[in-house]
């Protein structure tokens, strides 16, 4: 454990929340009161700080402005009845930011240092955690190159920082996603199974092809034959047929979720079939023609759980049954939803209560 005094807090004296409509709130606009802050240079982390929330002050030769070490988190905590704020598995994103950290020659972030600035800073903005259905406090852990150097190098020095936001949902409603064929998120080798900024900048434009065409999202296929169904870019994507659910396996080019991991435990715990593997494209659209393809959802810790309405795929839109039918999906997000708020029996102990 880092000692608290290691983090030096100064707080504001002009609190926003009063301003915040909690019963409307956006996704990803409204930021709490403070951040948390650590600077990593000579080889060290140095003494960490919360302070009020606010813009920073770059130099133009910032590294992370032109060669893109930057990566970051998303997390959400909740707020029970008792009061109580619920963080949903930080020990999962810490090592997963860490695995990030790794492939993009970025410093570790010590879990201890990680999990204290995050506690702190969720004890002191506690009263911007929502209580309304549908809403928590998304928390966005990231870290980029501070270095004021032009050169292809890795960085020596770096910024952490945690800032959050209450939301609602980041999907309205029900998704209609694309299956892509000609552009590839990520590749063996590549960086896809990290949270890195580039992986979403590059997802960018197909995914504007798309969202013109009238779908919300793509879902991604494999880079070298576009035959494997993969992710879709902002949640993994599970599939339910009879009594299996399946779900493109974790690898070097998909994200392993932890909303993901946590819903197939939750299925193998109903007793369905769970299977994690390759999946093809074929055989999805062999399902949807059929008929047999009960459901299939996004699953992500910003979507949590996206039901797809529309599946397209070389020019033909197939359609799911409606997600008010559905048997699994429905109940598992509400079975996850009132474990993270504590309405209910904490049985996989996954929250961390603050
Ligand atoms: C998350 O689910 O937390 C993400 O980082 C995805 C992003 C599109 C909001």
């Amino acid at each position: 454990m880092i000692a608290e005094e290691m983090i030096e807090i100064n707080k504001t004296s002009n609190s926003r929340i009063n301003e915040v409509d909690f019963e409307n709130l956006p996704f990803g606009k409204v930021f709490s009161d403070h951040m948390f802050t650590a600077t990593y240079k000579d080889g060290v982390w140095q003494k960490a700080q919360i302070t009020p929330f606010q813009n920073l002050s770059l130099n133009p030769a910032t590294s992370v402005i032109h060669y893109g070490q930057s990566i970051f988190e998303g997390m959400k905590s909740y707020k029970a009845k008792d009061g109580k704020i619920r963080l949903f598995r930080p020990d999962q994103n810490i090592n997963r930011f860490n695995i990030s950290a790794h492939r993009m020659c970025m410093p570790e972030v010590p879990a201890a240092l990680f999990q204290e600035g995050l506690e702190q800073l969720l004890d002191l903005d506690r009263n911007w955690v929502p209580d309304h259905k549908d809403s928590s406090l998304y928390i966005r852990p990231f870290m980029f190159a501070t270095d004021e150097y032009i050169g292809v190098r890795p960085s020596e020095s770096y910024m952490f920082m945690i800032f959050t936001c209450p939301v609602n949902k980041y999907y309205a409603g029900s998704v209609k996603v694309k299956i892509e064929e000609e552009y590839s998120r990520s590749m063996p080798g590549g960086t896809g199974f990290a949270k890195a900024a580039g992986n979403y900048a590059a997802s960018l434009y197909p995914a504007k092809l798309a969202q013109n065409e009238g779908y919300n999202q793509l879902l991604w296929t494999d880079s070298t034959e576009h035959k494997y169904i993969e992710e879709s870019g902002t949640m993994n994507v599970v599939f339910k047929s009879g009594n299996t659910i399946f779900s493109p396996a974790v690898s070097s080019t998909i994200l392993s979720g932890i909303t993901r991991d946590s819903i197939l435990k939750i299925a193998r715990d109903y007793g369905y079939n769970v299977e994690e593997r390759k999946i093809e494209v074929a055989e999805i659209i062999k399902l949807l023609e059929t008929g047999e393809l009960d459901e299939a959802f996004g699953a992500g810790t910003a979507a949590t759980i996206a039901p797809i309405s529309t599946i397209n795929f070389r020019g033909k839109d197939y359609e799911l049954p409606d997600a008010d039918s559905w048997e699994f999906a429905t109940k598992a997000a509400a079975d996850l939803n009132a474990m993270k708020t504590g309405k209910s029996e904490d049985r996989f102990k996954w929250n961390v209560i603050i």
